[in-house]
């Protein structure tokens, strides 16, 4: 028996993982507390916001995409992302949720901003024409002790895409690709190899930025 399936509802695409009784994976950019946190401040004072430097039109890689939140707040403020996800599944999740948001009259157009492309942003940033103007990279974290796990829907993602260990690699490529602005989302306490040009630190996470 395979331990997660895909399911069609009638809420749209969810990732069921059979041994565990968590709530399936849904990707909704429609539900209360994503809207909630869209409407408050319209995400500006969001740290993210201020780790990425948005402004209209302004154009960023998220190598990352995983639920596609980060994404879809920076796309509420205007900046056109596009996102790389190299897992099929999320992708389809992701294809799905935007389709919905696209349907949506108040969500149309930001969901219009956000483009997704299935693959690996190791090799998708090598192949970019132009150099991006920012990259976002959050990658999965680490198994972290106990008291300080990830929660919810991102319990049923780090189950099911495991860590992203080869997030180092990502960082020197996204790097070598000559983008003025490289943003890092990192647990509070990580340690890595990468010296920024500044920090913003939250509560449980910290943005790491370099400018090159
Ligand atoms: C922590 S999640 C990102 C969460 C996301 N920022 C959000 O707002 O929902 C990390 C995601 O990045 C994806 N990922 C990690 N490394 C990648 C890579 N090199 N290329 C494409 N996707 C990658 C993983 O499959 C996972 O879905």
């Amino acid at each position: 028996m395979s331990r997660f399936i895909l399911q069609h509802s009638d809420a749209g695409l969810r990732l069921v993982d059979r041994f565990s009784r968590q709530h399936p994976l849904h990707i909704n950019f429609m539900d209360a507390g994503f809207s909630f946190r869209l409407k408050r401040g319209g995400g500006r004072k969001e740290m993210i916001a201020k780790a990425v430097g948005v402004k209209p039109r302004l154009q960023v890689i998220d190598c990352t995409a995983g639920l596609g939140r980060d994404s879809f707040l920076l796309a509420s403020l205007g900046c056109d992302v596009v996102m790389f996800e190299r897992s099929k599944v999320l992708a389809l999740l992701l294809e799905d949720a935007i389709s919905r948001a696209l349907a949506n009259e108040q969500l149309a157009e930001i969901a219009g901003r956000i483009r997704l492309v299935h693959g690996d942003a190791i090799q998708l940033l090598g192949c970019q024409t132009n150099t991006p103007q920012v990259i976002f990279i959050d990658p999965m974290f680490p198994t972290r002790k106990k008291n300080a796990q990830v929660k919810g829907e991102m319990q049923i993602l780090q189950r099911f895409v495991g860590k992203d260990e080869d997030a180092s690699t990502l960082v020197r490529c996204a790097m070598a690709t000559g983008s003025k602005r490289v943003v890092l989302k990192r647990p509070i306490a990580a340690t890595d190899d990468f010296e920024p040009s500044f920090s913003l630190k939250g509560k449980s996470s910290r943005f790491d930025i370099f400018l090159q």
